[in-house]
């Protein structure tokens, strides 16, 4: 956070704007792919591995502006998302969300949610903090729940370029797969996989997704996801 002002106040307006890179635009214009990439990569792990989302409450911890969780809005049976920036939940309209008071607190009673995902956050979240947050949202989700935390691949040399010079991740700290499971083993939560995914532009994605299906435990991709369960 800058001062007492949640970093991504600051950045809420011009959300889209700041997150966009002439480089990262020859990946994918604008940034529908790359959460609709990271929504079939949820899909795909549901089904694999037996969670109806019909029958099933997601929380998307660090929501932003509620990009991810519109895709659930048809499939779960209850989504929720908080943040800590008030500013860009405002672009939250029609999904249910609350404001975080602090960083390491999640604002639900215990065992609310079988499914908590935090796509791009930890990478703003303080290295200090990343446990107390990590204990959150063990404490949150039910028993048998799963855990996803979805980073930038700090192995992806492209993905590091393009951090780099992107000016809502000029605090970024990127976390490696490893620690992002190292932080949920420490919050009672076992290692379920990682997923490795964003190898070919969006250009060559439909004629690719075969190849980028087989790569999935390669770890170059330009993002990952780590998965957790709560037993
Ligand atoms: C790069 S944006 C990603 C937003 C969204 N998850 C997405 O993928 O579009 C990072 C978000 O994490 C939020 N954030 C940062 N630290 C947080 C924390 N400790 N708890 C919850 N949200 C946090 C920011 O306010 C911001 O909305």
């Amino acid at each position: 956070m800058s001062g007492s002002r949640p970093e991504y106040d600051q950045y809420s307006d011009a959300y889209k704007t700041l997150s966009t890179d002439p480089i990262r635009e020859r990946f994918a214009p604008g940034s529908e792919f790359f959460h609709k990439r990271k929504w079939l990569l949820l899909a795909e792990y549901m089904e694999r591995t037996g969670i109806r989302p019909q029958k099933s409450a997601w929380l998307d911890v660090g929501c932003g502006q509620g990009d991810l969780l519109r895709y659930g809005v048809d499939h779960f049976g209850e989504l929720a998302g908080c943040d800590l920036s008030t500013g860009m939940l405002e672009a939250c309209k029609g999904l249910k969300v609350t404001p975080q008071t602090e960083p390491t607190g999640l604002p639900f009673p215990d065992k609310s949610f079988d499914l908590i995902t935090a796509v791009c956050v930890y990478h703003h979240v303080e290295a200090k903090d990343r446990p107390a947050l990590t204990a959150e949202i063990g404490r949150v989700l039910r028993p048998g729940g799963t855990a996803c935390i979805i980073e930038h691949n700090p192995f992806n040399p492209l993905t590091q370029f393009l951090v780099s010079r992107i000016p809502v991740d000029a605090d970024a700290h990127l976390l490696t797969p490893g620690t992002a499971h190292r932080l949920m083993n420490k919050a009672g939560l076992t290692k379920s996989e990682t997923l490795y995914f964003l190898y070919f532009p969006e250009s060559l994605y439909q004629s690719a997704q075969k190849i980028e299906s087989w790569l999935r435990r390669v770890p170059a991709g330009g993002q990952y996801a780590a998965f957790a369960k709560k037993h």
